[in-house]
């Protein structure tokens, strides 16, 4: 991703350009009251309304939950944005150019080449949309036709959801690219069409299927997902990757479910596209869709970014089980604890369950939720009979409770596995600190050993890694430590520590230094940060870092230190992505796809062994 550098007058000038009103106004009904406007509060529930907007002075303030800001707090809050990410938008948004802040990487001719090879694809496949499209409209009367309505589609709603049909034939899409001057090597990148290697020949990739688009958050068509109308293999058959489409990032017909999302607080994930589109159709638009692959950290990224609420509405089968089961730990390591839906015997998935009842019994049917992990504990923990068998299951739950960020979120994990294993709280809690006291002291977790292989082994043993200090910060933390010290080193290494840092709390105040406002002595930082209401988190890093000893004696000192933690950060991901990849490559089905992913891996593997 581009990172940019935003000046303060840059900041200024679009703030002022920005109408507070309008922007408050796509996301709360507003009322003109006085000089104010008023509506019901986004940020808390309330049934008056105690928020108010004032154009003027260009702020919005509740006096219910005491929130308020500027309209870059409110954007930001509201789509849970990090603050470069929110002027991006409101650039945007305002229409302003923000290239001159581009953070330069590469050569400029690279980033242009770059630019201009998305657009083509980008072109390329909006050709194909269209033209499935119309291939649709035109083949009504025909076997797609008669497929929709097999599957309770009318016309009408396919139109409305850029539903296409790609036609029996080798070559009608790639003659339609040749009318359209499209090249075909572009529309070979876009996988529209696929090209035998060793020869020049080249046909269409999707013959005789219903076509879903597949959009970006944007709602531009990135690739399609395609059905075959009868029992032709694949059954679905789906674009390849490419540098538009990608499908660790994609969510399917997130931009569909965003703003209802936003809404209802909540959201429903479900497997296939059948299962989000049938649930549209019954006014159910809170839902998004995986695409054939296992869930990502980024899809859960993407979600966390929108709704803490989610319920996962998987096929009522052995493997939407242990699917849902496999997404917990993603969902629990960023503080989500999502809820299962639970379909009633007989139905085999959202689709089906969608088709056969009324408005009121499907609204009961999605209520009938329970937390997923309490069912989790309930479906693998409760049978267990052997003390062996129990004693490993515990510590395997406590190191996913491990990753929770919320206290609170613990204690209640905490409460339930004692209760599911029948132990008392107080064992439960024993363990767990002896878990996150292991965890301390190993925190990489490639392929080491777990804890509870450990703890039987009896005992922790003190081998540090090679970038965490003696006082047990971890890389990503000593290297902010280092930036406060020695700022002149930003420059060098920011971008680096932005692409491989996960963790928003690091990035944030990453990208707060850069910005300057660290000072001399950071306090203003410091003050900046506690006003902001909510960056508690931030504030307490803060204050952490400040209080270490200093890392490192002199500059080159420093600057070693800083390499030190990005080997070590790099390895950490290498191998993140790599246990990752193994996870996508078990539930893979597309023939495609799974060479992509063995090749990513070959990559990952050489760059760590250099
Ligand atoms: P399902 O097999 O559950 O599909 O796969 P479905 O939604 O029930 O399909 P219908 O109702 O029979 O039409 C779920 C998802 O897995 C991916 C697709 O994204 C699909 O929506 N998938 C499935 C593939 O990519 N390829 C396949 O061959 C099958
Ligand atoms: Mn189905």
């Amino acid at each position: 991703m581009t990172s940019y550098s935003f000046p303060p007058e840059f900041v200024s000038d679009l703030r002022s350009r920005i109408d507070i009103v309008e922007l408050v106004g796509d996301y709360v009904a507003l009322t003109k009251a006085g000089v104010n406007y008023k509506g019901l509060c986004p940020f808390h529930g309330e049934k008056t309304p105690s928020f108010t907007v004032h154009q003027g002075k260009a702020i919005f303030h509740c006096f219910g939950c005491g929130v308020g800001g500027d309209a870059i707090g409110f954007l930001k809050r509201i789509e849970n944005l990090s603050y470069p990410e929110t002027l991006i938008r409101l650039a945007t948004r305002a229409g302003v150019d923000i290239s001159p802040y581009e953070r330069r990487r590469g050569s400029l001719e690279a980033q242009a080449k770059a630019r201009s090879e998305r657009e083509q694809l980008e072109s390329a496949v909006a050709c194909a949309q269209n033209f499935f499209v119309r291939q649709l409209q035109g083949n009504l009367n025909g076997n797609v036709g008669h497929y929709l309505q097999k599957r309770g589609i009318d016309p009408l709603q396919a139109k409305n959801f850029g539903l296409g049909f790609a036609p029996d034939a080798w070559s009608a899409l790639k003659d339609e690219m040749g009318r359209q001057g499209i090249d075909e090597k572009v529309a070979v990148a876009a996988g529209l069409l696929v090209q035998k290697e060793g020869s020049n020949r080249r046909y269409d990739r999707f013959r005789d299927r219903l076509i879903f688009p597949i959009r970006d958050v944007g709602g531009s068509v990135i690739g399609f997902g395609g059905r075959s109308l009868g029992d032709g293999e694949p059954k679905y058959l789906n674009s390849p990757e490419s540098p538009i489409f990608n499908k660790r990032r994609l969510l399917y017909d997130l931009h569909h479910a965003r703003p209802a999302i936003a809404k209802s607080g909540s959201a429903f994930l479900v497997e296939g596209y059948m299962d989000a589109l049938a649930l549209y159709l019954r006014g159910v638009d809170n839902v998004i869709a995986t695409l054939g692959t296992a869930l990502s950290e980024e899809n859960v990224g993407a979600v966390k970014r929108y709704t803490n609420k989610v319920a996962i509405f998987f096929d009522n089968d052995r493997a939407g089980k242990a699917a849902a089961f496999r997404s917990l730990p993603l969902f629990m390591a960023v503080g989500i604890m999502p809820d299962i839906v639970l379909l009633p015997d007989g139905v085999k998935d959202p689709d089906q369950l969608a088709a056969g009842l009324d408005d009121p019994g499907l609204q009961q049917a999605l209520a009938q939720q329970t937390s997923l992990f309490d069912f989790f504990l309930q479906d693998k923990g409760a049978g267990l009979n052997g003390y062996n068998d129990r004693l490993q299951f515990l510590r395997e739950v406590l190191e996913m409770i491990l990753r929770l960020p919320d206290d609170p979120l613990r204690g209640m994990a905490l409460r339930s596995t004692a209760e599911t294993l029948r132990l008392a709280e107080e064992i439960v809690l024993d363990e767990y600190r002896r878990v996150r006291q292991y965890r301390q002291k190993y925190p990489a977790r490639g392929g080491d050993r777990s804890s509870s292989e450990l703890v039987s082994a009896g005992g922790v043993k003190g081998v540090s890694s090679q970038a965490t200090s003696r006082t047990g910060t971890r890389p990503e933390e000593m290297i902010l430590a280092t930036f406060l010290t020695y700022p002149q080193l930003y420059n060098e290494f920011a971008n680096d520590y932005l692409d491989l840092v996960e963790r928003q709390d690091c990035c944030q105040l990453c990208r707060e230094l850069a910005q300057g406002s660290g000072g001399d002595d950071g306090k203003a930082l410091l003050q900046q940060l506690a006003g902001s209401g909510d960056d508690d988190s931030l504030c307490s890093l803060y204050a952490r870092l400040v209080h270490l000893p200093a890392p490192a004696e002199d500059l080159e000192m420093a600057r070693k230190v800083v390499c030190d933690c990005l080997v070590s950060l790099r390895r950490r991901q290498g191998h993140e992505q790599g246990r990752n990849l193994d996870r996508e490559l078990t539930q893979c089905r597309d023939e495609e796809q799974m060479f992509a992913l063995l090749r990513r891996k070959m990559e990952i593997k050489k760059s760590l062994m250099a």
